[in-house]
């Protein structure tokens, strides 16, 4: 399908399924040979990540464990820059690498929040992995390690991204019109 309709918004293809499947092993791939030999903890940001913690996970070669984290700070198609609390996360981080796992950043505003409440348990390293960055929307100035696709500032669904709740089943990307 090359155009949906998701409540009142119109979105057209973005990303096809393939493009996301060899960018996540692209991804993957980077992570197994900059991390050979460690030992790590992936920390996946729920509810957007689900599909490409998922996909990614499978093809990690390394010995490695996952946990996922849940908080939001989107209503609609506007981020409210509100930010809620971290929950969920049941795996030791202490003096271990972490590889945090996002869908998507794009104030950074969420993802600084993550960073700064997982350095209180003393990580080694925290890494950032994120399949999608909205470089025109940033306002941070953390380093992201592994970016599958940078995009422009326009809102997207599919592959775990929503709009209120819907369209995360999508296998490809779509971009609102
Ligand atoms: P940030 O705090 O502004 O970086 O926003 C991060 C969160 O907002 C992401 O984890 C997503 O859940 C959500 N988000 C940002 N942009 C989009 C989008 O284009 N579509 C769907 N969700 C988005
Ligand atoms: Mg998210």
């Amino acid at each position: 399908m090359e155009n949906i309709q998701i409540l009142d918004k119109s979105f057209k293809i973005y990303l096809t399924e393939k493009d996301i499947t060899n960018r996540v092993a692209e991804l993957a791939h980077q992570i197994n040979v900059t991390h050979k030999g460690e030992e790590i903890v992936v920390v996946g940001i729920l509810n957007g990540c689900f599909m490409f913690a998922s996909d990614l996970f499978k093809q990690l070669d390394l010995q490695c464990r996952i946990s996922f984290l849940k908080l939001a700070s989107y209503q609609g198609t506007q981020s409210t820059g509100k930010i809620r609390q971290l929950i969920g996360l049941n795996e030791d981080i202490k003096e271990k690498t972490v590889i945090i796992l996002e869908d998507i950043i794009d104030t950074g505003i969420t993802m600084e929040h993550i960073i700064n409440q997982l350095n209180a348990y003393n990580p080694s390293d925290i890494k950032i992995a994120t399949l999608l960055f909205k470089p025109e929307a940033f306002q941070k100035d953390f380093p992201i390690d592994y970016t599958g696709f940078e995009i422009p500032d326009k809102f997207i669904v599919g592959y775990g991204l929503d709009y209120n709740g819907l369209g995360r089943n999508l296998r490809q990307i779509y971009q609102i019109k």
